[in-house]
């Protein structure tokens, strides 16, 4: 048998192995990410034609597990995963509420998450279109995101700029402005958690990640996370010695609340 396929079909014969075992408790099956519904949501983007298998692990954080994904035709893709049973839902319901594109007004734990990724997908896709360098979204389905893989030809994922510190500061900080103004101006979103934690550095081009909590301008809270995201950024670079201020950044961007 062709691998590829012997491949993808021990992966089916896992996702129904898994399927059998039944547990009532939140529907786990024992390996913490793969709940019953992940699995199924994951077989289903498997029968689309989006992901054929699952690579491995690049990060294991404190909601989400992002993984390596590779599709029919070879390619590299960034596959989130948002874990029902550890997620803030305070948190996500604090930064639904106030979005005009989604009315969620439920208890629904699963149902939050839903709301949360298709908020992220939402998102990425007004910024991917306003031009901003994010990820390229793909598709989303309940709790699972696939997005453009950043990283290189042989699926090392692209550092964050936390742990691959710029080689340039100065002009790394300038790409990032630029970045920034089209965020906030064309694509009209505020991220919210803007750090080198969610900025790649993809050959000393900045991408910037984690767009789930953004908001758009329209939103109360907007100006303050905008404030909260440029002071971030004017720390974390002075650190690296770029001569900047708070009121430089600020009126570069000249947000229009
Ligand atoms: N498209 C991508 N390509 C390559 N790596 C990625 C991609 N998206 C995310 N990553 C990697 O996964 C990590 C976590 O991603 P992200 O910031 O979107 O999740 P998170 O919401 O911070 O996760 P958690 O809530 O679990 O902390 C990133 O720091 C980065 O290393
Ligand atoms: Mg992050």
């Amino acid at each position: 048998m062709d691998p590829k396929v012997a491949k993808a079909d021990a992966k089916h014969q896992k996702i129904h192995s898994e399927k059998r075992k039944k547990d009532s408790s939140e529907r786990k099956t024992g390996n913490e990410i793969f709940d019953k519904i992940t699995l199924e949501t994951l077989y289903k983007l498997a029968n689309q034609g989006h992901i054929d298998i699952l690579n491995g692990a690049i990060s294991t954080g404190k909601e989400a597990n992002v993984l390596t994904g590779i599709t029919d035709d070879e390619k590299f893709v960034a596959v989130k995963i948002y874990r029902i049973a550890t997620s803030d839902f305070k948190k996500m319901n604090y930064y639904l509420n106030g979005d005009p594109r989604f009315n969620v007004k439920t208890k629904n734990k699963r149902k939050i998450i839903y709301s949360w990724v298709t908020k992220e997908f939402k998102n990425l896709t007004r910024l991917y279109d306003a031009g901003v360098t994010v990820p390229k979204p793909i598709t989303s389905a309940n709790n699972v995101l696939l997005i453009e893989f950043i990283g290189d030809e042989n699926g090392n994922p692209a550092q964050p700029a936390k742990n691959q510190t710029p080689q340039n500061p100065d002009e790394f900080f300038n790409k990032l402005l630029v970045e920034l103004k089209k965020f906030v101006n064309d694509a009209k979103l505020v991220h919210g958690d803007l750090s080198n934690y969610n900025i790649l550095n993809k050959d000393e081009t900045p991408v910037i990640i984690d767009v789930s909590q953004s908001v758009v301008l329209d939103n109360p809270i907007s100006k303050e996370l905008l404030e909260r995201d440029i002071n971030t950024l004017v720390n974390e670079y002075s650190r690296l010695g770029v001569k900047t201020s708070f009121e430089e950044v600020w009126e570069y961007v000249s947000p229009k609340f």
